[in-house]
């Protein structure tokens, strides 16, 4: 993953780096760094951990420099340290920042040792500044240097390098990973988001696979491979997004729990009318086109993934339509078998996960109905490159562990559901129940708010344990499956979903004493089976916290029953994923992990 910025001006840039690769940390956190150049003078900075390190190395050292690359790393080859850390050099001269994988860097590797070069680190990026100076050292310019290298790289790449030979001057390339060129006045600016030089550029300029941009402070040059000039759109983008703040809740995670009521309501305010979902609130044409829908292929990845899983219910009931869900790092190995009429559904909080835009470029080529994209960032790739799209409006997320992003990807599947149900004009009734209990949605979120005071008694509980279990039937194994990613992510401790009627199939030797098995029991139509999965576990003494109605007919000895508001059919789901968020937290807070950027993990994976 990693971010990258880069910045060419009038005036001393070191400042607006560190702030960029800050609002890029999203994208990696294990090291930062950067290389400065003021005339033939280099300036390089690198560091480990975060972005604040470089930052106070920074205000120590306080170097001047008119240009300069920058970055934020989340390692793929190579520990996190500083020597792995980017910006990579060759010679003293050629400086680089890489986001992607460089895929053939073994090969690339022995050949260059065999040409002479001392190659310090393990990554697989430092490699790209060598080649750059090796193909340089053949007489070409450093751009020509540049394209002749990209020539010899497989894999993904968003590159920036700066040359201390070429005065002011910044280059960079883009395949497959995000990059994207600002304009300023009277500087000129390279980032892999937006965000990142939100405030100075005033217009952008979304370079294309195979492009190449030459960028001084006056000048924005866009090259093909051939060194042809390409003209691309100059596009204003609304970065005014409220800067990120917790306002007073001690973690961006907390603060995104509790903003949950606001966001589904975001999510779904203006798409329903008169208990109907409203005509093509996915696009232009997207309500004649769903007309003709006969089966639906999702991927996504984590998180979004278990949205799909969860919705599934939905699209084959309200739909009567037939559901694939593939884990999108998997979806375009298995060859798939694509039948007619089958619509294509990407799900994505940032729009930008690698695996997920590598399944949406694959679906391109096939026979699809068309792809639909649900996300939560309006200017991400997967957004451009959807026939139809809904945004999720959460607002943004930065807790690497996604919440509201997940209930309200939730709540815009049930709007897709019915935009399709209603397209197809089949079941008004049911459908409209779903619309009834998706508006009620946001309140029963606010009432579930009330089980943290049932949650903080069972913390100390759970957090010195090594191992949980999480179980529910039908769409709540599912939920089950999201409650266990979000406690593993960020309390390091092992946790595991399974459907409950699956435990004696073998995880049930795992119950002991030690295990908490945590389980969603809402009154439905499974409930009595699986009170019966849960009596198998009591009687191995395992120890129950169960999630569900005072009428779940089952008595603890070891453990606790927690009350859930009354939910509506279509809005349990939604609502039975709020006390596993929340006690996901409250271990993670009692433990003292990092949450908002748990070890090994980063928010947005733009890598295979
Ligand atoms: O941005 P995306 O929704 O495509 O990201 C996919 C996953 O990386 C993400 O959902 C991840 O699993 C969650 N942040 C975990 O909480």
């Amino acid at each position: 993953m990693c971010g990258i910025i880069g910045a060419t001006s009038s005036r001393g840039v070191g400042k607006i780096l560190v702030n960029g690769l800050k609002k890029m940390e999203y994208r990696g956190y294990d090291s930062a760094g950067l290389v400065l150049n003021q005339d033939e003078a280099v300036f390089q900075l690198r560091t480990l951990g975060k972005v604040s390190n470089l930052e106070e190395l920074m205000t120590k050292e306080r170097p001047k420099a008119n240009s300069g690359i920058a970055h934020t790393r989340w390692a793929t080859h190579g520990v996190p340290s500083e020597t792995n850390a980017h910006p990579h050099g060759s010679n003293g001269n050629i400086y680089i920042v890489h986001n992607g994988i460089i895929e053939n860097h073994d090969e690339l590797r022995e050949r260059l040792v065999n040409e002479g070069y001392e190659i310090q680190s393990q990554t697989d990026s430092e490699l790209i500044a060598h080649l750059i100076h090796f193909n340089k050292e053949k007489g070409k310019t450093t751009l020509d240097a540049l394209i002749e290298t990209t020539k010899e790289l497989d894999g993904a790449y968003s590159i920036a390098v700066i040359d201390t030979e070429e005065k002011g001057k910044i280059f960079a390339a883009k395949q497959k990973s995000p990059l994207l060129v600002g304009k300023g006045i009277e500087e000129n600016f390279i980032a892999s988001d937006p965000l990142a030089i939100a405030g100075l550029a005033e217009s952008f300029y979304l370079l294309e696979d195979g492009d190449f941009a030459e960028i001084t402070k006056d000048e924005i040059k866009i090259v093909g491979s051939n060194g042809e000039a390409l003209s691309r759109e100059e596009t204003i983008i609304d970065t005014s997004v409220k800067e990120a703040s917790k306002d007073g809740y001690k973690h961006f995670m907390e603060k995104e729990i509790y903003e949950q009521p606001q966001a589904i309501t975001n999510a779904i305010e203006g798409r329903t009318a008169d208990g109907e979902v409203l005509d093509n609130i996915f696009g232009l044409g997207s309500s004649e086109a769903f007309k003709g829908v006969k089966r639906i292929q999702f991927v996504a990845c984590g998180t979004s993934l278990h949205a799909a899983k969860t919705a599934r219910k939905w699209f084959e009931e309200l739909c009567e339509t037939p559901c694939y869900i593939d884990f999108a790092s998997e979806y375009r190995y298995r060859n798939p078998l694509v039948e007619d009429d089958t619509l294509f559904v990407c799900i994505s909080q940032s729009g930008e996960t690698a695996d997920t835009m590598a399944a949406l470029n694959y679906a391109k080529d096939e026979k699809y109905l068309g792809i639909v994209t649900i996300c939560n960032v309006p200017t991400s790739t997967m957004a451009r490159e959807s026939d139809w799209k809904i945004f999720t409006n959460a607002g943004p997320e930065i807790g690497v562990a996604s919440t509201k992003a997940f209930t309200t990807q939730l709540a815009a599947l049930l709007l897709l559901a019915c935009s399709i149900s209603k397209s197809k004009n089949l079941n008004k009734d049911k459908r409209a129940d779903a619309i009834n209990d998706l508006l009620n949605t946001p309140s029963l979120v606010k009432e579930s708010f009330g089980l943290k005071r049932h949650i903080d008694e069972i913390v100390e509980k759970i957090a010195d344990k090594k191992n949980a279990l999480y179980l529910g039937r039908g769409v709540y194994f599912s939920i089950a499956q999201e409650g266990a990613l979000k406690f593993k992510e960020i309390t390091y401790i092992h946790a595991e979903a399974y459907p409950a009627g699956e435990l004696k199939h073998g995880p049930l030797a795992l119950v002991d004493e030690m295990t908490p098995v945590v389980a969603l029991a809402p009154e439905d139509e499974l409930v009595e089976k699986l009170l019966s999965n849960l009596e198998e576990v009591k009687s191995r003494g395992g120890t129950l916290y169960i999630f569900g109605n005072a009428t779940s007919k089952i008595k603890i000895e070891k453990g606790k029953f927690m009350n859930m508001p009354k939910c509506g059919y279509y809005n349990a789901p939604i609502v039975y994923t709020i006390p596993l968020q929340i006690l996901a937290y409250e271990v993670a807070c009692s433990i003292g992990t990092d949450l908002d950027q748990p070890r090994n993990l980063a928010k947005s994976v733009t890598v295979e």
